[in-house]
């Protein structure tokens, strides 16, 4: 039977640490902000949001919400970001996905100051990893190997399948996993035979967004499951994208939904946020 990846231990952990850091820099007149811009009125993104600024309250920091209607053009929305690009009081700058379709996400992502880019979703910052000189890291794949190498898991070497292929998840968690010396595969809806690949793989990551998706069939007996999935059943209950209750007798370790992934994602935003505030003391 796996053990589980505790997420939300882990994250309260480096939480309270954050909190002493953000105590530290209070007392040399420094109070890191966080901004989180939201358009529209998608379910998942309020409580995404929410939750991000329950988290930032917690550990002290300065955060604010900027609500805008779905209706808001392109060109509005970028000079909100040009305003909190040249505010000192914001450190970090965040805006959830999506956007609505008429608002170009690219475009939006690259009016953000790189260095407020605490989500790190900048192709500045995507870049920077992908040569191997990190600045801000996508907050999901860098909470991910947090967690791993809090349970001193092994990466070098070892066999990583990662399914899923977006820009904020699959292809920088992919990126992380072979900076580490694994040697990586990338799976996607096109590839052919994933059940027989995916039982070649010591540490499966799966971020694909299907509930109940990976079953035992996924399998290689003691590999190391991350489960980055937040799907809601026909009850609306949360699931994950795997198929928890048959995966984990299978697997040697195993992250849970909910308190996995989740949890560790919101902590790294909160680090990436105070490291920017540090960068002027
Ligand atoms: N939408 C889903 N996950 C995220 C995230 O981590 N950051 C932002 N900005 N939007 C998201």
């Amino acid at each position: 039977m796996a053990e589980l990846l505790n997420g939300k231990e882990l994250a309260e952990k480096m939480q309270a640490e954050i909190a002493a850091k953000v105590s530290e820099l209070k007392e040399k007149a420094i109070h890191p902000g966080l901004v989180v811009l939201l358009v529209g009125e998608e379910s998942a993104s309020q409580v995404y949001v929410r939750n991000k600024e329950r988290v930032a309250k917690a550990i002290g920091l300065y955060s604010k919400i900027k609500r805008y209607p779905s209706s808001i053009s392109e060109k509005d929305l970028l000079a909100a970001i040009q305003t909190y690009n040249q505010d000192p009081t914001f450190h970090g700058i965040l805006v959830q996905l999506p956007l609505p379709e008429h608002i170009d996400e690219e475009k939006i992502l690259l009016a953000i100051d790189p260095q407020k880019d605490v989500d790190g979703f900048h192709p500045m910052n995507l870049g920077r990893l992908l040569t191997g000189n990190p600045d801000k890291i996508p907050c999901t794949p860098y909470g991910i190997m947090k967690l791993l190498e809090a349970y001193n898991i092994k990466i070098a070497g070892k066999q990583a399948l990662v399914i899923g292929r977006s820009n904020i998840v699959g292809k920088p968690m992919a990126q992380l996993m072979l900076m580490n010396d694994a040697t990586v595969t990338i799976a996607h809806s096109k590839t052919k035979n994933l059940p027989e690949l995916a039982r070649n793989a010591d540490i499966l990551v799966v971020a694909i967004g299907r509930g109940h998706f990976v079953t035992k069939e996924f399998i290689k007996k003691g590999a190391v499951v991350i489960d980055v999935g937040m799907n809601r059943d026909e009850n609306g209950k949360l699931i994950g994208d795997v198929k928890f209750d048959e995966v984990a007798p299978l697997a040697s370790y195993i992250t849970p939904v909910p308190r996995g992934v989740g949890p560790m994602t919101i902590t790294m935003l909160m680090y990436q946020t105070v490291m920017a505030a540090k960068v002027g003391e």
